[in-house]
């Protein structure tokens, strides 16, 4: 038995505007079977988290939504924790990055990297919205591509040729929040000296902190030169004001993984716990950082270098993961694998994806694959056919035959110490994150299980009279094997060990060397796990599937319909989830090499849309200008061969003619139509 350690670990805070999907959970799960592993090796581990709450994006999700950013990262939040409890996460603490603790740490790091004098200020010029009084970070300004002139690109990149700019040299550019010409203007902004911190930061990445392949990179940029890092923004903004600086936040970025000690004081209060002895700089305790490789910078050089000036510890290690892939691609809406949290759970058990995902875990950064056969294969084969079923065909003999006591003795002494033996690999794999190698070492002890069931057939050997010990020492040993196989495979699949020790009446415990259960009375079988329908994984996904593949013209359904019969009833659930809006046709324009398109620009009350419409043979592109009319505005967007289409307009029509849809008089872009 090691040294009891001291550990706090953290997977990244996911943004309070969107729901958590399957590439989020690369990370919590693979960070939830490490802190399980080593609660169970009896280890004082700490597993904490929070929403990350502040940010423009969040004040605007708010406010198109109708409601406060408080009500919208208190609803977020709440379907947050909902999705990890599902998932079968188990955080010691879920906080906010909105919340006193962390306005309290936020605002003393500050003022201590202020008095350290690694604050300066300075005047920056920058575009602002000048209807919604607003400055402009540059993915909220779009423009047509100065290079290939394709309209309607983002302020820093032209998702057509992949060129990259300045906003400023956009075509045209407009804030993608009101559709407003932008303007420039000046504003004081608050910087933390980073380039002090050079050689502090040049040292520490090269100590074992983060992943070699990560360290080369950081080189790049620590050779290259530091810039000063801008920790502020202007109101309005929703975050922690600066203190001091009225009208001046905190970046969101300055103050979320300050999040991570903010959640941790939390639970220190709550449960009595010796916050200090985790965060002062002479602390022995252990501190974690699970991330995506997207995050790096801040968790690499941000974070220690604000740390070491604040005066506290710095992270033992940041634990970095690549990205998820489904089906070999970056996932997505048209092909329904950007699968949600809950859509997932919606048709399938938690524990296949956490059994997968393991499977495939390295501490590499390369990016994870979910292939969905290999997945029900995976899970098929190994929970399933292997682990299960040993357990399924050795516990009916002892029930049966003899009251559910296991043989006094291990029939086997040699597999049994196989399977134990393998104990140290297995836990120094899980260790070191190695979670694939671990699964495999697993696996192999499933395989000989199964093996010596099948060369015994306890089966054929129950039918012949006095051989009745005989079966017990077999699936006794099986059982055995079985529970070793459930200790090793408890941080990755929780539900199913509380399922196998209520049958073994046993707690799985992995402290020490692993004992047979001898002369012990176990419980009658209950099924652990049904195998993946192939039915459900296809139901997943087209319930992922909110928009159809790539399509070169407007999509049949976007023309008017000629004599169609009426489609089939539906709730008023169903209807009411199709958000109809009015939209004011702002701009029309024929599109090049395109006969029935014309290229609508949409306002739909401070949100602009490109919708590419198939109505050109009905209408000049000029007359249509200044028009209102209704467009679905909650449709997937549609990538189309000419760019990327943002929703549907309606119109009426069948041979004779299309006819564009337009509310009364006086209604106003933006409204709902009900
Ligand atoms: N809010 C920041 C993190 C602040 S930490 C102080 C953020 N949030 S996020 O919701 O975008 O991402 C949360 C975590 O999920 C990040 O570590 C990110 O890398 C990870 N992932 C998000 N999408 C992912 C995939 N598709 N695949 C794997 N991990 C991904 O970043
Ligand atoms: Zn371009």
């Amino acid at each position: 038995m090691t040294e009891r350690r001291n550990m706090l670990v953290t997977s990244a805070l996911p943004y309070a505007n969107g729901d958590i999907h399957l590439g989020h959970l690369v990370e919590y799960i693979q960070t939830d079977i490490w802190t399980r592993f080593q609660k169970m090796r009896g280890h004082e581990c700490y597993y904490v988290c929070a929403d990350d709450a502040h940010g423009t994006a969040i004040m605007l999700k708010a406010e198109q939504l109708g409601i406060s950013s408080e009500q919208l990262i208190e609803q977020v939040k709440a379907r947050h924790q909902k999705d990890f409890g599902d998932f079968l996460i188990s955080f010691d603490n879920y906080h906010s990055t909105h919340s006193e603790e962390n306005r309290h740490f936020s605002e003393l790091i500050y003022k201590t990297l202020r008095a350290n004098g690694n604050i300066v200020t300075r005047e920056i010029t920058q575009a602002f919205d000048p209807e919604k009084n607003l400055f402009l970070a540059d993915r909220y300004i779009k423009g047509t591509c100065p290079k290939c002139k394709t309209d309607d690109q983002y302020g820093d990149n032209c998702e057509a040729c992949g060129a990259t700019y300045s906003p400023v040299d956009l075509i045209n550019p407009k804030s993608a929040i009101s559709g407003a010409t932008p303007v420039k203007k000046e504003s004081t902004h608050y910087f933390f000296k980073l380039p002090a911190f050079t050689d502090f930061l040049k040292q520490w990445t090269r100590a074992g902190h983060v992943p070699t392949e990560i360290a080369n990179k950081l080189s790049e940029w620590l050779d290259g030169g530091l810039q000063e890092w801008d920790i502020s923004r202007d109101a309005p903004y929703f975050g922690f004001e600066i203190p001091d600086a009225p009208g001046k936040y905190f970046y969101v970025w300055l103050d979320a993984p300050i999040g991570y000690m903010a959640s941790f004081k939390n639970l220190c209060d709550r449960e009595g716990i010796d916050f200090d002895s985790y965060w002062r700089s002479d602390s022995s305790a252990e501190l974690y950082h699970f991330i995506g490789k997207d995050i790096v910078n801040f968790h690499a050089l941000f974070w220690p270098a604000m740390l070491a000036d604040a005066g506290y510890r710095t992270p033992t290690r940041i634990c970095v993961h690549g990205f998820l892939t489904v089906n070999g691609k970056k996932m997505s809406k048209s092909r329904g694998t950007f699968i949600n949290a809950r859509t997932y759970l919606d048709h399938l058990h938690p524990e296949y994806l956490r059994y997968y995902f393991a499977a495939k875990l390295s501490s590499g950064i390369e990016d994870l694959d979910l292939n969905l056969e290999d997945f029900i294969n995976r899970v098929n084969s190994d929970l399933v056919g292997k682990v299960v079923n040993i357990a399924s065909r050795c516990a009916k003999f002892i029930e049966k035959g003899h009251d559910g006591i296991l043989s006094n003795t291990i029939a086997e002494p040699e597999l049994w110490q196989k399977a134990v033996g393998a104990a140290d690999t297995i836990a120094n794999a899980y260790e070191n994150r190695e979670f694939g190698r671990a699964v495999r070492e697993i696996m192999a002890i499933a395989d000989a299980a199964n093996e010596y069931i099948a060369g015994k057939e306890p089966w054929k050997v129950a039918k012949e009279a006095g051989r009745e010990a005989e079966v017990q020492g077999i699936c006794s040993m099986g059982i055995n094997l079985f529970r070793a196989l459930m200790i090793y495979l408890k941080p990755v699949l929780p539900e199913m060990a509380t399922n196998a020790e209520q049958f073994l009446n046993d707690p799985l415990g992995w402290q020490g060397d692993i004992q047979p259960l001898l002369g012990h009375h176990i419980n009658p079988f209950i099924p652990l796990m049904q195998r993946v329908d192939q039915d459900k994984v296809d139901a997943m996904l087209n319930a992922s599937r909110e928009a159809l593949p790539p399509a070169e013209e407007a999509p049949k359904s976007t023309g008017p319909l000629a004599d169609e019969p009426l489609a089939a009833e539906i709730s008023f659930d169903d209807f009411i989830k199709v958000d109809l809006r009015v939209a004011r046709i702002v701009k029309a324009a024929a599109v090049e090499g395109a006969d029935k398109l014309l290229q609508l620009t949409l306002d739909i009350g401070g949100e602009t849309r490109t919708v590419f419409s198939g109505i050109k043979s009905a209408y000049k592109p000029e007359d249509l200008e200044g028009r209102l009319t209704v467009m679905v505005a909650n449709l997937a967007p549609r990538k189309m061969k000419f760019g990327m289409s943002e929703g549907m307009v309606l119109a009426a029509g069948d041979k004779s003619g299309i006819y564009l849809l337009e509310p009364d008089s006086g209604a106003e872009p933006g409204m709902r139509v009900v």
